[in-house]
């Protein structure tokens, strides 16, 4: 970018920034509440913006409304955990249904389990499968099943995975708060060759991954490096652990089933809760043996809410009534749609939309090509990224400072088509920062 658009580009941030904090004062004032109590006014770190967060009220439906009173059509879709939206009517009417008639925390086994895990094994291919609380919780566990099994302890996994609070990996290395630290060997991803020499070597319990990187921008693993994974890890006595927890939602099967792939274990999070907190995991029987209480040696797995009444009630409803394969089918494929056309109005510029269906995120590239296969390869322009999340903010859309967006399964597609006018405005608007010289 020459230097007199760099000087544009400020200019323009800054006054999107002064409109920010004039239109979110109540925000404004709650943040300041909120450092008294919460470090940085902040409980989960994504959810942290500058000058301040806007503070939501609630959500309806496809949209959600800040304390200020303004509605915004939510194209964060709670990071893929509201799928359903906000207070669905089957969902609604399940969860009164739980509360009502069952209730809630009964602290035993109940019939709800078998049949929410049955339908979960059925779509997800997995023959024994075990609930958590979160998605970080079904990869922790389900590295405990990997270690377990094979005796080993390392992990071979890729940078700019995520796979939860505490088992992230960026810079080719862990975060600092990770557990295992000294245990884990971090990869490039798409890089078959070094994927497979780190999996040849010794001690290597499992390889973890996502078959879309979806916290690092939505870079899809390409066929040839996910069937290459799985080989070299079969050829290895390594576990293959594809985590799901965002990729479920793609295809009728999760991305598993549209890449033909059979992981050994899968995780999974997110909407198949129903909205409520939820993680699983599993896959096949005789690595999940290992959790079986009648055995001797096997190991516990615990959890207070893991079967809890809400969860497995609410969350089987959805997935069986409203989430159906054919409507995850055929959501995906709108998913398609609205990024060729975002991809088609960005064309000779910047902005480069990556993902699989309804889950794509918006890149600012400093450089041309319109390609990535590795996020660490790639430069981008951190201000653009920020300039364009304020002025989406400005037309109405809630979407997230990254670029991510998960797209709600009612959303309408007046909305969508909205959504790329307002991308178009933007590019009309900012024409000579966001043209791309190649
Ligand atoms: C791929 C992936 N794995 C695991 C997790 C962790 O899930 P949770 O936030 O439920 O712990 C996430 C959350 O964003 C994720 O995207």
């Amino acid at each position: 970018m020459q230097s007199e658009d760099q000087v544009h580009l400020l200019a323009a941030l800054d006054a999107a920034k002064s409109r920010y904090i004039e239109l979110n004062a109540r925000s404004k004032s709650l943040h300041e509440e909120a450092v008294n109590v919460l470090p940085g006014g902040n409980t989960r770190t994504i959810l942290h913006t500058d000058p301040f967060p806007i503070y939501m009220k609630s959500g309806r439906a496809y949209q959600v409304t800040s304390e200020e009173g303004n509605t915004y059509t939510d194209m964060a879709g709670e990071f893929t955990a509201a799928l359903y939206g906000h207070s669905h009517p089957t969902i609604l009417s399940a969860m009164n249904d739980v509360i009502q008639n069952v209730g809630m925390n009964i602290g035993a086994t109940t019939t709800q389990e078998r049949l929410f895990a049955r339908e979960i094994c059925k779509r997800f291919q997995l023959d024994r499968m075990r609930l958590t609380n979160s998605g970080t919780e079904a990869n922790l566990h389900a590295l405990a099943a990997a270690r377990k099994f094979t005796g080993k302890k390392k992990v071979v996994t890729f940078s700019g995975g995520y796979h939860g609070g505490v088992l992230m990996f960026s810079g080719g290395k862990p975060a600092p708060n990770n557990v295992d630290i000294d245990e884990w060997i971090v990869v490039k991803y798409n890089d078959l060759d070094a994927a497979k020499e780190a999996i040849q070597s010794p001690g290597v319990a499992a390889v973890l991954v996502e078959g879309m990187q979806g916290s690092n921008g939505c870079i899809c693993g390409t066929s040839e490096f996910l069937h290459g994974i799985q080989r070299a890890a079969s050829d290895a006595g390594v576990l293959f652990i594809l985590d799901e927890v965002m990729t479920s939602r793609i295809s009728d099967g999760g991305l598993a089933r549209l890449q033909g792939l059979k992981p050994d274990l899968k995780t999974f999070g997110k909407y198949l809760g129903g909205g409520l907190a939820f993680g699983a995991f599993g896959g096949r029987a005789d690595i999940m043996a290992g959790f079986d209480p009648r055995l001797i040696g096997s190991i516990s797995h615990s959890g207070t809410f893991n079967n809890n009444t809400l969860v497995t009630h609410v969350g089987y409803i959805g997935l069986t009534t409203v989430f159906t394969p054919e409507t995850a089918k055929a959501f995906t494929e709108a998913g398609n749609t609205f990024r060729e056309q975002l991809n088609e109005v960005t064309n000779d510029t910047r902005i480069y939309f990556t993902g699989i269906g309804t889950l794509l995120t918006a890149h600012f590239l400093a450089k041309g090509p319109r390609h990535i296969e590795c996020a660490d390869d790639v430069e981008e322009i951190p201000e653009l990224k920020t300039l364009f999340w304020l002025e989406m903010l400005e037309a109405g859309f809630w979407v997230t400072l990254r670029g991510f967006i998960a797209i709600i399964l009612e959303m309408p597609q007046s909305e969508l088509e909205r959504f790329v006018q307002a991308v178009q405005s933007f590019i009309s608007r900012h024409r000579d920062l966001v043209v791309l010289d190649l």
